[in-house]
């Protein structure tokens, strides 16, 4: 089967990450027997400096034509003096819009071996493996009016969503339980939201067609002290889009390292956009050092999301674990013990550890 992946470096030690991971993915090609065309384009400061555009029209067309995309990360001092319409980050908010995707996903794991970057006791962080699926195009981020009103006296921000919108992430949500520990957390704020009470009756009017998935509701509340009093309860989250930004980034301190930190951007029948959780890293871009991990767990992501293909997503983050149960450590994650590695290195350990399970 011939595959199009379509890999935007972007800025700072995104292109460091994403040649690794490419890497990964021509591998896992060959082990597969598959043509697989893994082709770059342009996006964020790199793409601003030769087009003028943080988002040029051949990166979105040739994005839409493929099967899945993989990005590395945008921005930078360099373009921080930019007006917002085109600095790095649009052309990041720019191609997510274009695909339409609509569920964001952040699987939040904790890596036996590296539990002391964590701020938690290690005895909470045992067998943390969530993902959380945070909606990512409606709610108070987009509603309108959103508006300063009465000259400047009052304000207003407007949480919208149509049924359609609630129901596609809250499908979204359940297959991923489905295919997992068969728990679902929906999270609102039905106790004073009409909109979350429209939200847990969709859960609800959803449930039978997924029997074998429990389900429970939590109030935003209390899931944020959940998440850090009995993290390793959770299997699927979903929420809304403000809720699902702040319970992720609270989430995501519980593994204790960005450089490990997956996600995912879903649509319908759409190219899934894959990227590190992290940023571009400025401050230590072309050293060498940058932690290729969260980008080899995102190419894990893709694999499953977007091929189907479970099993070597599966061998791949297998892989990952092996290394690091081995001792081999990126200097972010310093002070975990172990041998300290550089990016290629680190890659190259995965890799081969990887064709022996393949
Ligand atoms: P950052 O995630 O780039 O870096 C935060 C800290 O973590 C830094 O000390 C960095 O060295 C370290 N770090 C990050 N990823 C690492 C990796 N893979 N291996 C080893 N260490 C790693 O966040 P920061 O510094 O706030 O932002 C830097 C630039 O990245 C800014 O221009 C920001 O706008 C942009 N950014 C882009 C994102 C994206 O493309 N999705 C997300 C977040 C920030
Ligand atoms: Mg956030």
């Amino acid at each position: 089967m011939t595959r199009q992946i379509t890999i935007l470096p972007g800025d700072g030690i995104g292109p460091e990450v994403t040649k690794e991971a490419r890497r990964l993915l021509e591998d896992v090609a060959q082990a597969v027997g598959e043509t697989w065309v893994l082709e770059e384009a342009l996006i964020g400061g790199a793409a601003y400096d030769q087009t003028g555009h943080p988002l040029p029209p051949e990166t979105v067309a040739k994005c839409k034509a493929s099967d899945a995309i993989l990005l590395g990360a945008v921005g930078g001092p360099k373009w921080d003096h930019l007006p917002g319409d085109v600095r790095p980050e649009a052309g990041l908010l720019g191609i997510r819009k274009q695909l339409g995707v609509f569920a964001n996903l952040r699987p939040i794991r904790t890596w036996p071996g590296l539990l002391l970057a964590s701020p938690l006791k290690a005895e909470l962080l045992n067998g943390v493996d969530m993902v959380i699926v945070r909606e990512l195009t409606g709610g108070l981020y987009f509603g309108e009016p959103k508006q300063r009103l009465n000259g400047g006296d009052a304000v207003v921000d407007t949480l919208y969503y149509t049924r359609h919108e609630i129901e596609r992430v809250v499908r979204q949500a359940f297959d991923i339980a489905k295919s997992r520990r068969k728990k679902l957390t929906s999270v609102d704020k039905a106790n004073v939201l009409e909109s979350s009470r429209m939200w847990r009756e969709i859960v609800q009017s959803i449930a039978p067609e997924y029997p074998d998935v429990t389900v429970e509701h939590l109030l935003v509340d209390t899931a944020a002290m959940q998440l850090i009093q009995r993290p390793n309860q959770f299997d699927v989250v979903v929420t809304e889009n403000m809720f699902g930004d702040i319970l992720s980034d609270e989430a995501a301190v519980l593994t204790g390292s960005i450089g490990m930190l997956p996600s995912a951007s879903l649509g319908a029948d759409r190219p899934g956009l894959y990227e590190p959780v992290h940023g571009s890293a400025p401050d230590i871009a072309g050293t060498g050092v940058a932690n290729p991990l969260a980008s080899f767990l995102s190419v894990a992501m893709l694999l499953r999301h977007s091929l189907g293909l479970e099993d070597v997503a599966q061998h791949v983050e297998a892989a990952v674990l092996h290394v690091i149960e081995s001792g081999h450590r990126t200097r972010d994650l310093a002070g975990q013990g172990g041998e300290s590695v550089g990016t290629e290195q680190m890659s190259a350990l995965v890799r081969s550890e990887l064709q022996r399970r393949l």
